[in-house]
């Protein structure tokens, strides 16, 4: 068998090295992606060797991953899950566990997040019943402060659940100093951000619970894939169990007995002895991701630090290249942070000659792709027209960044030839528009 299968990967490598692409860069033809998948020889490897295997629901590539990513994000425990989403959900819903008695959060608690993001930051509180309370953020960082936090704290607010905007982080040691002082959960949404520093530490290690996304925009991919992190084993114990299906063991699949008492336990009304592998102790869900991701999500991990590294040099490549232009507002590091970029953010000045959509009109007709703020503000969105929430101050910057913000790619399948050639197309366009 092994023989057959060292053929078939030697196969595999020769197919990968068939099917990369031979033509170099042609400004305009080549399309230049905002975000996306970089993928070599070793992952299609991987990922095949886990098929042959037919390792094809979550087992022990899953586990690994789950040791080895847990390391290097320097938190002691990762559940690996099916998307960064189910990630938020599994975070926000371990703080309404019974497990934390007296501090787990109730229905109609608050919780605080930002107006300018994602989606599935704040659906989940929602999704629990809880009161999503909204603050603005800033321009040219494109997060919040630890000042607006603060002024949207009440009596009724519980947690804190913020992402690192497109990979910059935000104030988040002052962040987590004031969940501290107020005896609040924060959740950090890291989904944008695998790898960025603040204050010389990893995002992603300062909040009770931290969430990753696997999707192909993303740091790192396994397709599809997302990931919660915590220091803290009784909300890892909690992750686990509401991710499997809500059950008390904790037993891999497969493993049996593993705590000796498998027979032994009497919880609620069932019969004393009852399997211990069919206790239900949360009302759960079935967010497990199989190991043909983990496979994947492996191969992927050993290129993490070097993603990282050109994520950073496209960045200040755009930026240096970009910088004195008038009409545009540039992006910049939250101070002390060292981000590891997801996007190059740009707001289009709202008293520039041209809007924003000139400007995207451009740049995509010249293979550029751009990307919105993803939702900008939220509370704009017929999703939300109906949901209680509550909204602290004005959110004037997510209204700017909803109609004159984009963002443009710096993954690392983005060259320098790629980059000098979007920083040529945007100086043309603007200079043609009484720009200097
Ligand atoms: C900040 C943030 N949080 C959560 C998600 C959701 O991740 P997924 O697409 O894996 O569900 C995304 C997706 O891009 C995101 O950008």
């Amino acid at each position: 068998m092994s023989a057959h299968k060292d053929v078939v990967l030697d196969e595999v490598r020769k197919f990968d090295q068939d099917r990369r692409p031979q033509d170099g860069f042609v400004p305009g033809v080549t399309e230049i992606w905002p975000s996306g998948a970089v993928l070599d020889e070793n992952d299609r490897v991987a990922l095949v060797e886990a098929a042959l295997e037919m390792r094809i629901a979550a087992g022990r590539s899953c586990r690994s991953f789950e040791s080895a990513f847990a390391r290097k994000m320097q938190r002691r425990k990762a559940h690996l899950t099916n998307s960064g989403s189910s990630a938020n959900l599994l975070a926000v819903t371990a703080l309404t566990s019974h497990l934390l008695e007296d501090v787990r959060l109730r229905p109609g608690d608050e919780v605080i997040t930002v107006a300018a993001g994602f989606p599935t930051t704040v659906n989940p509180i929602l999704q629990n019943g809880l009161v999503p309370v909204f603050v603005d953020v800033e321009l040219s960082t494109y997060n919040t402060t630890a000042e607006r936090v603060a002024a949207a704290i009440g009596p009724r607010t519980r947690a804190i659940i913020i992402a690192h905007a497109l990979g910059n982080p935000f104030e988040v040691t002052e962040i987590a100093a004031l969940a501290a002082e107020h005896e609040l959960f924060l959740i950090e949404d890291n989904c944008d951000a695998l790898g960025s520093l603040y204050d010389g530490k990893l995002t992603g290690t300062f909040g009770d619970l931290t969430t990753v996304s696997f999707y192909p925009a993303h740091h790192l991919t396994m397709g599809e894939g997302g990931c919660v992190l915590t220091g803290n084993l009784a909300l890892a114990r909690i992750v686990e169990s509401l991710r499997d299906w809500g059950r008390d063991c904790w037993c891999e699949p497969g493993e049996t007995n593993k705590c000796l008492k498998r027979f032994d336990y009497q919880m609620g009304t069932l019969p004393a002895g009852y399997d211990h592998k069919y206790i239900f102790s949360h009302v759960g869900y079935n967010l497990k991701a199989t190991d043909l991701q983990a496979a994947l999500g492996l191969s992927q991990l050993a290129h993490l630090d070097d993603f990282c590294a050109v994520r950073r040099r496209n960045w200040r490549r755009l930026r240096e290249g970009l910088d004195g232009l008038p009409h545009l507002l540039l992006p910049e590091p939250t101070p002390r942070s060292d981000p590891s970029w997801f996007g190059f953010v740009i707001t289009v000045d709202p008293q520039a000659p041209f809007r924003r959509a000139e400007l995207v009109d451009h740049l995509e007709a010249r293979k550029i792709g751009t990307r919105r703020l993803f939702a900008g503000n939220l509370t704009r969105h017929p999703a939300y027209a109906d949901k209680p929430h509550r909204v602290v101050g004005e959110l004037t910057n997510s209204d700017v960044i909803t109609e004159h913000t984009f963002w443009i790619g710096v993954y690392p399948a983005i060259t320098d030839e790629m980059v000098d050639y979007v920083v040529a197309t945007i100086r043309e366009f603007v200079t043609s528009r009484g720009g200097r």
